[in-house]
């Protein structure tokens, strides 16, 4: 059964909700347990110490980097890191202030000897601009760092992925077009103990930053930008790690600010300002039938400015796993469309890229359980601010709304839509919310 607050409904609304939606709840004593303590995941072990100054300095340019942003000096690159990667003593990986170098595709391989290893990226760094230069076959990563064991990677340098090409022969842009793999800008891959700090990524091929089979991650200050319509621009990517700390990050991109997916856990987001783009999104979780677990999420303090989301949970019918143990707290809405969503029904590209449609609904589903709402405030774009749309065959369960307060550009109070939500409100929640039963 769907459940509105509204009574106000447009047609249009009315056609959405038949076509949508479901959901679950929620009880006091979780609210309790949860209230103790959820404000923080453990924190990663990296500290931002400053740098050894005794410290061994490999220089792209001393292993022959040209810094001109038209000859190809990846080949420098390459060097100048296995050499600083070798060495047995602290060591520090420099891209020096000032120049701009073009970089092929290239992936920078530890395990390394050094005692303290840091990538000093202060230039520029800029991608081929022509999707010609990826081999066809392997078209994942623009620049990657794998299976290293501590690194600092900061020096107030911007990597730019000059993703024009690949945008305009999109498939998300142009439905009759083949839908080519692109690659990811910069992905950490395969390591632990990585800071990630003071850089700016830009115009990224697909996603910005990708944090990729990882475990104590500290990603900060941080800036993302891409025009609001290039496709698939993700700001910063989890999948598969685990306790990774974002925070003071400004992301304006084309696609989600943050996505989490496939099998991460002990992620925290702090400070983020978000926007344009798709929001904070949990997921797609359970494609293609997939398990997926996502747990322990924090997302504290945000402020999203005309995104197409706000907060999202996004998965697939067929899929199995759970998304669990989630926390979104303090966030400022500025004329968000969809401020808060659950969609459980969520399919995309299902009429183009040659996919098959997995639209339609299945018993499984991934469970999406004990997710709290807590301080969210600001305006809504659209009437329905807060969808929980979970399906009837696994519902929602736990989901708390504490002191909510979203509101129409125009002042007027927006509706909200759930289906098989279990949980509960506490203090002031508007616009209110129906939930189908209380929490378990
Ligand atoms: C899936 O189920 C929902 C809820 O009953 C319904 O609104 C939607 O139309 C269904 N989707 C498909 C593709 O059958
Ligand atoms: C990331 O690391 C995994 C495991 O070490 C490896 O299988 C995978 O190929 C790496 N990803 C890329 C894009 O190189
Ligand atoms: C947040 O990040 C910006 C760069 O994006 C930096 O200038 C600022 O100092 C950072 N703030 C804190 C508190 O670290
Ligand atoms: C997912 O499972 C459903 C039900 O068993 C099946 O019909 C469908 O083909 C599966 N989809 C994929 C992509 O494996
Ligand atoms: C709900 O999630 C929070 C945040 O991850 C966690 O601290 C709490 O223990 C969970 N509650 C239950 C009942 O699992
Ligand atoms: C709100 O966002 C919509 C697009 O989502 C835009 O058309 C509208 O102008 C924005 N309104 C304000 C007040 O910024």
């Amino acid at each position: 059964m769907v459940y509105r607050n509204s009574e106000n409904l447009t047609l249009c609304t009315r056609i959405c909700i038949v076509s949508l939606l479901f959901c679950t709840g929620f009880s006091t004593e979780e609210r309790s347990a949860f209230n103790s303590d959820r404000r923080r995941v453990e924190a990663p072990l990296i500290k931002s110490s400053d740098l050894d100054p005794s410290a061994a300095v490999f220089s792209v340019d001393s292993y022959g980097a040209k810094g001109n942003g038209v000859s190809d000096d990846s080949q420098a690159f390459l060097a100048a890191w296995n050499a600083a990667c070798t060495s047995s003593s602290d060591s520090i990986f420099l891209v020096p202030h000032g120049n701009s170098y073009l970089v092929k595709p290239i992936s920078f391989n530890g395990p390394c000897n050094t005692g303290s290893l840091t990538a000093q990226i202060s230039g520029r760094i800029v991608a081929p601009a022509d999707p010609c230069n990826w081999n066809p076959e392997d078209r994942t990563i623009w620049l990657q760092f794998s299976k290293v064991q501590g690194l600092t990677i900061h020096g107030g340098g911007i990597i730019d992925g000059s993703g024009e090409k690949w945008w305009a022969g999109s498939c998300s842009r142009d439905q009759n077009k083949v839908c080519l793999s692109v690659p990811f800008a910069f992905v950490v891959n395969s390591s632990s103990n990585v800071h990630l700090r003071d850089l700016t990524f830009q115009n990224s091929q697909k996603f910005h930053v990708v944090i990729s089979l990882s475990k104590h991650v500290e990603v900060e200050n941080l800036q993302i930008v891409a025009p609001g319509d290039s496709p698939n621009t993700d700001g910063i990517h989890i999948f598969t790690s685990e306790h990774v700390m974002i925070r003071n990050c400004t992301i304006a991109t084309g696609d989600d600010c943050v996505s989490i997916i496939a099998q991460s856990s002990h992620i925290q987001v702090n400070d983020i300002i978000c926007g344009p783009g798709h929001g904070i999104s949990i997921g797609s979780l359970g494609k293609y039938n997939a398990t997926d677990t996502v747990s322990d999420v924090v997302v504290n303090r945000a402020s999203l400015s005309g995104t197409q989301n706000g907060l999202r949970i996004k998965t697939w019918q067929g899929g199995s796993g759970y998304a669990q143990g989630i926390i979104f707290q303090h966030v400022k809405m500025i004329n968000v469309s969809n401020p808060i969503i659950i969609d459980q029904y969520y399919c995309a590209g299902s009429s183009r890229c040659n996919q098959p449609a997995p639209c339609n609904n299945q018993t499984s589903a991934v469970q999406v359980n004990n997710v709290t709402y807590t301080g969210i405030t600001g305006t809504s774009a659209t009437q329905e601010a807060i969808k929980l749309a979970c399906s009837a065959t696994v519902p929602c369960t736990n989901i708390v709304l504490e002191d909510i307060s979203l509101q129409l550009n125009n002042g007027d109070t927006p509706s909200s839509l759930s289906a098989n939500v279990q949980g509960s409100s506490t203090g002031q929640v508007i616009p209110p919310v129906h939930f189908s039963s209380p929490s378990l």
